[in-house]
């Protein structure tokens, strides 16, 4: 039996070259035999390179050959190999039918590696510090302008100075935008501004969060963990979808703790109260870990909802105790928090799946789905219940409603 030099599946066998088509098709060539097939020798699927070139890269047909060049403006270097075979994506033979490429250690940056994003528009909630705000840098870094949605601006600009200081043209591309998720009418003003700031969002983060907060009520009447986890994420991204277009991307940044989600109550009963529990029955960690339920609830309704219109919705875990703010609220916490930070990733390395679940070439039609390390993962039972995540969200919609009145939400309320 022959054996592989590497470990990885994706490596070319000796003798063997990987060449692409004018129109993006991977073939490849075998010295040995002078033969060329479709399928790559080791994993047997085929291959195909598309997107953008690599920053500072420009394909062009030369003038004297009439073959196709690509030029490396950066090392003033021209070669006849499209330089994003090196992204070349597997042929989908259905929608999730993608492999791992990234693992637990990996970073952001890694995940983005060799990306350009110039042309495309995140918005990222809560990204002045933490996991929002290795992910605002990391889209920056590739040229993919952010719209830094917080809510302590003075915070944010001191956030955006700190890109800048890493990279002058990155920090360039960050826009600050208020935004507090305690208050459903701070929402609405900030969808209103962001239309004015931009025609389109590629990539929607829905990433802030609180989490150990004591029992407060939002000025919605609404218990607050629930409210800024949740509910207001939802309601931002009903009201910004005018913005999402083809290939959006929307993510929730959810957590595995959802799996310790506690309701309590048969399905067919839960109401409105069961979510935005009252001082008597509330628990801090029941109320984050529901929360963290919801995002993936909502997130799955939504991905069915916007199926046709080709915008796709994934939630995510971004690792486990990862040393942030997320901590600041109960001093055990911060204990724990510190004391496990040698073993836990890094705020880069917390930020990967976000960069991969906005980014990833393969995940291009991908919608419905959960994600932890940079690759799907099974939810818990409850929150893979389609008639549950249905009851969710139309109660967060009637909390909505309840709030706001129903203007804009008219399609989402009657899409029975
Ligand atoms: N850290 C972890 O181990 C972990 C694990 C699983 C999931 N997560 C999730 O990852 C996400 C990011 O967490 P993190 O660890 O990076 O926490 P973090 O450092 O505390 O960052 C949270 C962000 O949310 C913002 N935020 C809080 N309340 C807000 C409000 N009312 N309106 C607008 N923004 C608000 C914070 O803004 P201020 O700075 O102004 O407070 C901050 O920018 C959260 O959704 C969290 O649940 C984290």
């Amino acid at each position: 039996m022959e054996v592989p030099e590497s470990d990885s599946e994706d490596e070319l066998p000796a003798g063997w070259e990987q060449r692409a088509t004018r129109d993006g098709c991977v073939y490849y060539v075998n010295h040995l035999t002078k033969g060329t097939q479709w399928n790559h020798p080791r994993t047997g699927k085929k291959k195909f390179v598309s997107g953008d070139m690599p920053f500072g890269w420009e394909k062009k047909v030369d003038d004297s050959t009439g073959e196709v060049i690509f030029i490396d403006h950066e090392n003033g270097r021209k070669t006849y190999t499209d330089p994003r075979l090196a992204f070349a994506v597997e042929e989908k033979l259905h929608q999730d039918d993608f492999r791992q490429r990234f693992d637990s250690s990996t970073t952001a940056l890694q995940v983005l590696h060799g990306r350009d994003l110039s042309g495309k528009v995140a918005f990222v909630t809560g990204c002045n510090t933490g996991i929002g705000f290795e992910t605002a840098y990391s889209l920056a870094r590739h040229g993919c302008k952010v719209i830094m949605a917080c809510r302590d601006m003075s915070n944010t600009q001191k956030a955006i100075n700190e890109i800048r200081s890493k990279r002058e043209q990155s920090g360039e591309l960050c826009i600050p935008l208020a935004l507090d998720l305690s208050s459903l009418e701070n929402v609405k003003l900030c969808a209103e501004s962001c239309s004015k700031l931009t025609k389109k969002i590629d990539i929607l983060i829905l990433n802030a969060g609180v989490f150990g907060i004591s029992y407060l009520q939002t000025i919605d009447n609404y218990e607050t963990t629930f409210q800024v986890n949740h509910l207001s994420h939802l309601y931002l991204t009903l009201l910004l979808e005018p913005l999402l277009v083809r290939n959006s991307r929307v993510i929730f940044v959810s957590s595995e703790s959802h799996r310790f989600a506690s309701l309590n109550k048969p399905i067919e009963d839960l109401c409105a109260e069961d979510l935005s529990p009252n001082y008597e029955s509330f628990g801090s960690m029941t109320a984050y870990n529901n929360s963290k339920l919801y995002n993936i609830l909502c997130a799955k309704v939504l991905s069915n909802m916007w199926l046709s219109k080709n915008i796709f919705v994934n939630s995510l875990h971004p690792g486990n105790m990862v040393s942030s703010n997320l901590s600041r609220n109960w001093w055990p916490y911060r204990l724990l928090f510190a004391f496990v930070r040698p073993f836990t990733k890094s705020l880069q390395q917390a930020a990967s799946t976000s960069a991969y679940c906005a980014t990833a070439l393969e995940l291009e039609g991908t919608t419905g789905l959960y994600f932890n390390n940079c690759f799907r993962c099974e939810t818990s039972n409850l929150a893979g219940n389609e008639e549950f995540a249905s009851k969710i969200f139309d109660l967060c919609m009637q909390m909505i409603v309840r709030q706001m009145g129903s203007n804009e939400l008219q399609q989402y309320i009657k899409r029975k």
